[in-house]
């Protein structure tokens, strides 16, 4: 299949690469030139696990280019993935300029028929406009087939997500499209879900703010465990070995974050007020969510009295492992929060610094995760990177004023780190 992606960020450019890797022709277009350049010489703008491997490879096979001309993406494929950011506007609605922008370029390119599939997270109702824009800016009158096939990608994760999906989305308005759809798909062995264009978009959201609700629950449940003596852990593996429940997304800490749940959340309770419906739920999905992190600062707070002037070491800025990723991070917000109350901060994350600079400021950026503890006050761990587990403890003990530890991701035992000389507080244990 001749496929081009429209958009090289987090979800286009794993998607281009992942499609090549199975065989297909792949073209991926993105309107940052410097970007652009960077790809064609073999860089890879975000860090994600696996992915520069299968690029270089494909690249090297033929498979797989970059390019700024949409022109060129248009014209030489069969079937177009939009794969643009839809960013969050102030009131909780989604920025859907992008998407119509490109829906404008890719008809006005458009000399025969194409399929154009929108992979980016976008409200229910929203192919309905890119069908729409794509019939009004077309020059030559040519049909085209608009689908919807959202992503379940999860950063950090995503090669590995789509190369070995649970199951493929497809909402299409006619069956017309669907057997060139099954045959992209086909070299991924999943189960395919074919549906209207409308439940697809709504699946994207519906899952996405499913899955915050686990989270927020696990967290909401944190809270009575601290005040009852019971353990966080213990209630998750309890429940979650109720296949109807699952393990996965239960565990508690400072909340989730990053690019996609707290937009969702936000765009789904806003498009659901638009149709009528108050979505209380997820409004308290939200609310337990900013809740965990004030606990958590008030956990801090209680333990080591005035903060002004101390200094707290912060293991962990990106959102959550594996990613260099700190947009909309809770450790991002924890550090700006200890700030306020004029604590200073040293700071480390495996892959993040860099990311972090732009938006992290005054705090020291400390290279080794073992240095981090050097003079601090507390130790504290706010993204739940492996590597932490592996922490030289007994060196950051001795480094410290006094040895206490505030585990905001549960990566520690509590009687182990107590028989180590720690006071140790974690999130719904004892
Ligand atoms: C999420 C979904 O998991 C993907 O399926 C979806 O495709 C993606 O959004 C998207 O819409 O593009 P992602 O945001 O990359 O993926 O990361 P997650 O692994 O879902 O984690 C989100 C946040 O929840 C992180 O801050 C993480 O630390 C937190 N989290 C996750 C918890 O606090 N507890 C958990 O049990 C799981």
């Amino acid at each position: 299949m001749k496929i081009t992606i429209i958009g090289t960020g987090y979800v286009g450019l794993v998607t281009g690469a992942c499609f090549a890797e199975v065989g297909h022709n792949v073209i991926c277009v993105d309107n940052d030139v410097q970007k652009v350049r960077v790809l064609q010489s073999g860089g890879i703008p975000n860090y994600e696990p696996g992915l520069e491997e299968i690029v270089q490879k494909n690249v090297d096979e033929g498979r797989l280019r970059f390019t700024e001309s949409t022109q060129d993406g248009v014209e030489n494929s069969d079937v177009i993935f939009i794969a643009v950011p839809t960013p969050p506007q102030p009131d909780g609605s989604v920025d859907l300029s992008f998407i119509e922008k490109v829906a404008r370029e890719i008809a006005s390119y458009m000399k025969c028929y194409k399929i154009v599939v929108d992979k980016s997270t976008v409200p229910v109702k929203t192919g309905e406009k890119v069908a729409e824009t794509l019939r009004r800016y077309t020059k030559t009158n040519v049909d085209c087939d608009v689908v919807s096939n959202p992503e379940f990608l999860r950063e950090g994760f995503a090669v590995e997500d789509f190369l070995r999906p649970e199951r493929i989305v497809i909402g299409v308005f006619s069956q017309r499209p669907v057997k060139a759809m099954k045959e992209i798909y086909a070299p991924f062995n999943a189960p395919i879900i074919v549906t209207d264009i409308n439940s697809a978009e709504l699946i994207k959201h519906a899952a996405n703010s499913f899955l915050a609700m686990k989270i927020s629950y696990i967290n909401a449940i944190s809270v009575i465990c601290e005040s009852t003596g019971a353990d966080v852990i213990e209630v998750a593996n309890g429940i979650g070995m109720d296949s109807r429940i699952g393990r996965r997304f239960l565990d508690a800490g400072i909340g989730f974050g990053g690019s996609c749940f707290p937009k969702d959340l936000s765009a789904f309770i806003k498009i659901s007020e638009e149709i009528g419906y108050d979505f209380r739920l997820l409004k308290e999905v939200r609310r337990i969510n900013a809740e965990q992190m004030d606990r958590f600062i008030k956990k801090i707070t209680d333990t080591l009295w005035v903060l002004k002037g101390k200094t707290i070491g912060v293991l962990g800025l990106a959102f959550k492992q594996n990613t260099d990723d700190v947009r909309m991070s809770p450790a991002i917000e924890l550090c700006k929060r200890l700030q306020k109350t004029g604590t200073k901060l040293r700071v480390h994350d495996p892959k993040a610094m860099e990311k972090a600079r732009a938006v992290l400021t005054n705090v020291t950026y400390v290279e080794d995760m073992n240095n981090v503890a050097e003079g601090c006050d507390a130790l504290v761990i706010a993204t739940e990177w492996e590597i932490f587990k592996k922490l030289d403890l007994e060196r950051a003990r001795k480094s410290m004023t006094h040895p206490i530890m505030f585990d905001g991701r549960n990566l520690f035992d509590p009687e182990e780190m107590e028989k180590l000389g720690w006071i140790y507080k974690s999130v719904g244990r004892k």
